[in-house]
């Protein structure tokens, strides 16, 4: 079982592309297992508690429990529009969750990892953050830069100092841990510091799930909403089916909540017995035309509105083509519809409209006996895949899938059917028999980053056998499809 993950995004966010990218790359690779014919277990859902859904609602004069149902619908109809196939849809509000964050806490309780102290510092909503007096430096927090609170109360405090030996020890005897290597790195040398014990609970926010020693405390919203990876799969509801699912394989974010992902997560799960997950991996973070993207500088780009104007394959592929994944990108128009351009409409769109009107022009005789290379070239690049996913080298991976295409592209010019047409038609149908397996090779290749266009494509070259969407039929030229495409 491939176990992949999303962040549970802040449902009172209006989704932007940053959302769109960490989804679209979870379904291109959940796409990818699956077509490999593995089980994918793709688990994404929404953030609901805390203060700042509460002041939100509160500043939209709603209810709360309102507010977040409005929110989810807004993520799920993205995820509709994206071709998003997630498995499961967990929401923090959920009651199996919220009995499974009662029980972790209890068991944590049990094993005197919990205790209650003072709480002094500050807190960021926004980030929904704890930072020290020394970290608070100007009042400001020191990731986004709004102004920060000051709480002085009680609080119950998960016991995250004794696991700074056993984390640094995982991530070092686990070098695919965290992804990519410069972020590794990070967490390291922030484990290197002294790790303080990290408070879990509120006294002075109601909108949150009640802490079970204490009902005067709500759970801090990030240790409720962590749990998610093991309350979806069914840690305390259904231990079968969370034997079959976890650890995850891959578990996706932006670098912004690396952190707690990189040392919160993996403590809880160390303190709870269980296995960390296989890969965390923070990619970058997307600015538009060089500026981050904020409603107030009114830049911030609706997904809607991209892929009404050029398609949903074309959104898809921009995001996972134009930058390496754990970088940072800058996303501009101009520079989309220069891809658009010579990537989509150029090199695939031209070598689709060639091979099919050349088909029904010449009504080729079908012969499979002399690939070219051709059968070679898509071998090689099919064995490298695997590893290439594995990497999350979305660029790449489409980066070679392009080369493909232009060799197919290439070899047109080179071969000139055209003239074949006229002096030999055996070599034609050779030519035009390698062209079809070339172009249904690539269909199949394309189907994790761009569903819809591969669809169409074979639809268009009238494969009946819709598996090689699948990739049970094997994507080779050893599987020449005879007769009438
Ligand atoms: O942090 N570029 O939720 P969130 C790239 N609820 N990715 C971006 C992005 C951008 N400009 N903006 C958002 C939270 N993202 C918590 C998570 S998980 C248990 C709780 C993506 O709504 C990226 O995946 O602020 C980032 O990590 C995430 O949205 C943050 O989502
Ligand atoms: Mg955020």
């Amino acid at each position: 079982m491939k176990y992949i993950t999303t962040p549970l995004y802040y449902v009172n966010a209006e989704p932007h592309i940053g959302h769109a990218y960490t989804q679209i790359a979870a379904d291109c690779l959940s796409r990818y297992y699956r077509q490999r014919g593995n089980r994918v277990h793709f688990l994404t859902g929404t953030d609901e508690h805390g203060e700042k859904i509460a002041v939100a609602a509160r500043e939209n004069k709603i209810e709360v429990k309102e507010f977040v149902d409005a929110g989810v619908l807004k993520f799920k109809n993205l995820w509709k529009i994206l071709n998003i196939e997630y498995d499961q849809f967990i929401r923090t509000t959920d009651d199996a969750h919220v009995h499974t964050v009662e029980q972790v806490i209890i068991r944590l309780h049990e094993k005197g990892l919990i205790y209650k102290d003072m709480y002094e510092g500050w807190y960021c909503v926004p980030c929904e953050s704890f930072y020290t007096s020394s970290q608070a430096g100007n009042q400001l927090c020191p990731v986004c830069k709004r102004s920060l609170e000051k709480l002085k109360q009680e609080s119950y405090f998960f016991k995250l100092s004794q696991f700074k030996e056993p984390l640094l020890n995982h991530i070092e005897t686990h070098p695919d841990f965290i992804k990519p290597l410069s972020r590794r790195n990070e967490i390291i040398g922030f484990l290197k510091q002294p790790l303080k014990d990290l408070s879990i609970s509120r006294l002075d926010v109601n909108w949150g799930i009640p802490f079970p020693q204490d009902k005067s405390h709500t759970v801090y919203v990030w240790f409720d909403a962590l749990l998610n990876y093991i309350s979806a799969p069914g840690y305390i509801s259904d231990t079968e089916r969370f034997a079959s699912i976890w650890p995850a394989d891959v578990q996706l974010m932006a670098k912004d909540i690396l952190k707690f992902h990189a040392v919160i997560w993996p403590a809880i799960l160390i303190a709870l017995d269980i296995d960390l997950p296989e890969t965390v991996f923070a990619h970058g973070w997307w600015v538009v035309d060089g500026e981050k993207m904020s409603k107030s500088l009114g830049n911030v780009i609706d997904p809607v509105k991209v892929v009404n104007e050029w398609g949903v394959d074309a959104f898809r592929y921009f995001l996972l083509r134009d930058v390496t994944f754990g970088l940072d990108g800058d996303f501009s128009y101009n520079h989309f519809e220069t891809r658009y351009a010579a990537d989509l409409a150029n090199e695939l769109g031209n070598l689709l409209s060639r091979v099919l009107s050349m088909i029904k022009k010449y009504n080729p005789i079908y012969s499979g006996s002399s690939p070219d290379g051709l059968d070679k070239k898509t071998a090689s690049l099919i064995e490298e895949l695997d590893d290439l996913y594995r990497g999350l080298r979305f660029n790449l991976i489409l980066e070679k899938i392009w080369e493909l295409i232009k060799t197919a592209n290439t070899y047109v010019e080179i071969q000139k059917p055209w003239i074949l047409a006229k002096s030999n038609t055996g070599r034609l149908g050779e030519v035009l028999t390698n062209l079809f397996e070339i172009l249904k090779v690539i269909s199949g290749l394309i189907y994790p980053f761009m569903p819809d266009t591969a669809g169409k494509i074979q639809k268009q070259m009238g494969i009946s056998d819709k598996d090689v969407l699948k990739w049970n039929t094997d994507l080779s030229f050893s599987n020449i499809i005879k007769g009438e495409p």
